[in-house]
């Protein structure tokens, strides 16, 4: 259960809380029905739970999750409005689903990524709008801050963090430029990387699509995160967990994050794996789960005019089949 911590937030951010991205097109998806257990992954501001808790009615049951500590007050608004019994954890998703029993929840989603309140909270130093400490972490307990990558890392190693987890062109010459920075004054501020950033690539790149520093941002935050790892550790743990005709759904908000879920869906919804070419199946391998979206849904253009932060959302769902 949560811990006591000292961020508290205020009126005015509970009323710039989170918009939920795709809230119909995952409860349509996750079919919430009286009496079920349903576990939020990442709870956020609760606006996918509020919905789904909706729907499970007295006998039902959610279960949220958050590494953040802050979402807090937001789960108490939430739990105050459900039908439902509540609880709240703190923690990595992988981790606290990996203590739960086997086939105990009907309903598992994940929204993935960093909130709104994260990127608004200028001290968490995830937004390269302002300047800020170069942090990043979404749990402040966490030991390793984004100014502790970028002033340790070696050049061969930050250049494959931004080409690998950024898709960065000029990762390289980023690395480099961080490099001789550092070794003048290490870096602080996300105004410092910024700065470096904008420096080390190209006059034509800096007013290209979207801000220069974007990729390196995206970059440095999964890492600090451990968000790949912990996706593909949460997308098992949610499938044990998972009873038999139990829905599991992720939103996605970059390629690794939705190919990690594709490719997992994938392996549980494949027959025979066999080598092609047999004549009989020799594997004996059954499907796991059935795949309820064969293409990603995505949302329709009201909902990114409303909300820009949907634009790149992918969402997925399956069903997990009897054994
Ligand atoms: C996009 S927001 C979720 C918003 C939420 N669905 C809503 O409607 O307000 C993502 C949240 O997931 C949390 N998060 C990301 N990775 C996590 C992980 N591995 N374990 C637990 N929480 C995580 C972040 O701290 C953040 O609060």
């Amino acid at each position: 259960m949560l811990p006591q911590t000292n961020y508290h937030v205020s009126e005015y951010e509970m009323a710039l809380a989170h918009t939920p991205v795709l809230l119909d097109e995952l409860v349509d998806l996750l079919q919430p029905a009286a009496g079920e257990t349903a576990f939020d992954a990442t709870f956020g501001a609760g606006g996918h739970a509020a919905a789904v808790a909706r729907r499970l009615g007295a006998d039902g049951l959610l279960i949220a999750c958050d590494r953040d500590p802050t979402v807090a007050e937001y789960f108490r608004d939430v739990a105050r409005e459900a039908p439902c019994a509540t609880e709240l954890y703190h923690g990595n998703f992988a981790d606290v689903l990996a203590a739960r029993p086997d086939a105990s929840v009907d309903i598992i989603y994940l929204d993935l990524g960093v909130s709104s309140m994260q990127l608004d909270r200028r001290e968490r130093g995830f937004s390269y709008a302002w300047d800020a400490p170069l942090d990043m972490r979404m749990d402040p307990s966490q030991a390793v801050t984004a100014a502790d990558l970028v002033n340790t890392l070696s050049v061969a190693e930050l250049t494959d963090v931004f080409r690998r987890y950024g898709e960065e062109r000029y990762a390289v010459d980023i690395a480099r430029r961080i490099e001789r920075q550092r070794s003048r004054q290490p870096f602080e501020t996300t105004g410092q990387l910024v700065d470096v950033i904008k420096c080390a690539i190209p006059t034509p790149a800096r007013f290209g699509a979207g801000n220069p520093a974007r990729r390196v941002f995206q970059a440095l935050r999964i890492v600090v995160n451990n968000e790949l790892e912990s996706l593909a550790r949460g997308l098992e743990e949610a499938y044990r967990v998972l009873k038999p005709g139990g829905r599991l759904a992720a939103i996605s908000f970059h390629s690794l994050e939705d190919r990690t879920v594709k490719q997992f869906f994938r392996g549980h919804a494949a027959g025979c794996i066999c080598p092609p070419g047999l004549p009989i199946c020799v594997c004996g391998h059954e499907p796991t789960m059935r795949v309820l979206t064969r293409r990603p849904v995505t949302p329709r253009a009201h909902e990114i005019e409303s909300n820009a932060r949907a634009k790149a959302a992918k969402l997925r769902a399956a069903v997990k089949l009897e054994a």
